[in-house]
């Protein structure tokens, strides 16, 4: 059966989303930020632990900061709504501690729990947002710059910002603009145990992906971009500042 056949409206929905970064200056209405934030609540979550909080920045002056701090994304500052969902591993010691217990410091498999509740919650986000009409951008960076984001945004200990979602009305240009392209099914799925690919298969993947330049002189320039670059340096140098909190006691 073709794929189009198999498309509902909601499948159909997470074809057409693409990542939004210039807004109209129409503002979100209060009932559609709502219910954006309350399907985030609604995703599927550890232990129904909600592992996460959501800091919805709207000091403008805080999204300019925000806007130089990850990478320096104007975009940020220019969003009608700005969320930052932090994987929380502080709010159930909080909890137990309530109850008269002694609870054991968080480790790295609780902040990985809490990173998958966050994000979860934030792809909840995005498509409810999608169904509204209103487009939405993933900011990676907000992992960098750990100090001066802790001071920024009064983040304690044990409590990271997993992500940061920018939402606003895309402009007709961002409409119309062409969602990338993804690998094949076949290239991303393996039956029952990894397999590395070979080289045969890999130039496979990329064909037609390397804007008409040799798979090499593409990947170079693609990696000196991401891989080696320097937000992907200061990315893990903030990582091993947070992961600090994360060693036990
Ligand atoms: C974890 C994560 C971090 C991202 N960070 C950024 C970012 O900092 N800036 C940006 O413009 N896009 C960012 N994106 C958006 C991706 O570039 C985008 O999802 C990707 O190119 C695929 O395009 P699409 O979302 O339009 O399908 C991020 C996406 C994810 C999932």
């Amino acid at each position: 059966m073709e794929e189009k056949e198999r498309m509902n409206e909601i499948i159909k929905a997470l074809h057409m989303r693409k990542s939004v970064r210039v807004f109209t200056e129409e503002a979100i209405l209060e009932e559609d930020r709502e219910s954006i934030l309350n399907a985030a609540l609604q995703a599927p979550s550890g232990g129904c632990q909600l592992l996460y909080t959501i800091l919805d920045i709207t000091d403008q002056g805080k999204k300019e900061k925000l806007a130089e701090l990850c990478d320096h994304q104007p975009m940020i500052a220019k969003a009608k709504l700005v969320l930052i969902f932090c994987a929380d591993c502080r709010k159930w010691l909080s909890f137990y501690k309530e109850a008269g217990l002694s609870p054991r410091a968080p480790r790295a498999g609780d902040l990985l729990l809490a990173v998958e509740d966050a994000m979860i919650a934030a792809q909840n986000a995005v498509t409810a947002a999608e169904s509204l009409g209103i487009g939405s951008c993933y900011i990676g960076d907000v992992m960098e710059q750990a100090e001066e984001m802790k001071e920024l945004l009064g983040l304690p200990k044990y409590v990271y910002p997993a992500c940061m979602l920018v939402f606003g009305h895309p402009t007709q240009q961002q409409k119309e603009r062409e969602k990338p392209k993804r690998f094949a099914l076949s290239d991303i799925v393996c039956e029952n145990t990894y397999k590395d690919k070979t080289g045969e298969e890999i130039r496979g993947m990329f064909s037609g992906m390397t804007d008409g330049k040799s798979y090499e002189e593409w990947m170079e320039a693609f990696w000196k971009r991401k891989y080696e670059s320097d937000f992907s340096r200061e990315m893990s140098r903030s990582m091993e500042v947070y992961l600090k909190d994360f060693q036990g006691e």
